[in-house]
């Protein structure tokens, strides 16, 4: 079975509405449409950007996705952002859980699956991060670790749900810290985390699901994760801050 590379840039808190678009502009005018119609190419500015960036990309193949959704469709959340609110302002995809909302924002297992269920209720494509810390790497828990985030931030969603929701890998110790995981080590909880999602939805549904790796990606090293088997992709942090950094990193996941 064949998946479509998807390669997302998470811009955390960098890029206003200014600078980000200029940086989509770069990007539009090195690439056009060429890499990032064989890939599913997904830029995610922080809130305040987003506005810029969906300007700016349009009549391109380049998707704009938020950082983070409420569960609730409205109400007195003061600070929090909904799924409407995301749609209407033309967001497509959304990442979940990613380990800096678990590590300093206290995002659980049961915050993640709440968000993710609201992520498919306004239709957007969820990009829900699971990765392990280091001294559960060191002390032999990575599997189980993995187990536990995909068991509690998956319940209760249906298989053609699962079908289209996109998972990254990104082990704890490699985001932004220049230590990639080895591709073996990537494959192994990649095929890990598949092999779960088979566990709860069935074969056929845990081969269709994306899985992209992040953790200090970069050109120099995506193309040989993405040639693993079970990695579908990357979401990409400070790799994704300039558009010839990005660019090359595309071409490269993609084997050009
Ligand atoms: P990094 O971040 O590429 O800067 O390591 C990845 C991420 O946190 O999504």
């Amino acid at each position: 079975m064949s998946r479509k590379v998807i390669i997302a840039g998470n811009w955390k808190m960098n890029k206003n509405a200014a600078e980000g678009k200029a940086l989509v502009d770069e990007l539009k005018a090195a690439c056009g449409n060429c890499c990032c119609c064989e890939a599913d190419v997904v830029v995610c500015p922080p809130f305040t950007t987003i506005g810029a960036v969906v300007e700016a990309v349009k009549g391109t193949a380049i998707k704009v996705g938020a950082q983070n959704i409420h569960w609730a469709d409205n109400g007195a959340f003061t600070g929090e952002i909904s799924g409407d609110m995301l749609k209407s302002a033309g967001v497509e995809y959304v990442i979940i859980g990613h380990s800096e909302r678990r590590q300093y924002f206290g995002e659980t297992d049961a915050t993640v699956n709440a968000r993710l269920k609201a992520a498919l209720k306004y239709d957007l494509i969820p990009i829900v991060c699971v990765g392990e810390l280091l001294d559960e790497r060191e002390s032999g828990k990575t599997e189980e670790v993995l187990t536990r985030q995909i068991r509690g931030g998956f319940e209760g969603i249906s298989a053609d749900e699962m079908a289209k929701t996109v998972v990254a890998y990104e082990p704890v110790w490699a985001i932004g810290t220049g230590k990639t995981a080895t591709p073996d080590i990537a494959q192994a909880a990649h095929a890990h985390i598949r092999k779960e999602i088979a566990g709860m939805f069935g074969e056929e549904v845990a081969e269709k699901v994306r899985i992209q790796y992040g953790g200090s990606m970069k050109a120099a090293n995506a193309r040989e994760l993405v040639a693993q088997k079970d990695i579908d992709g990357g979401l990409i942090g400070g790799a994704a801050l300039k558009a010839g950094d990005f660019l090359s990193l595309i071409k490269e996941a993609l084997g050009k």
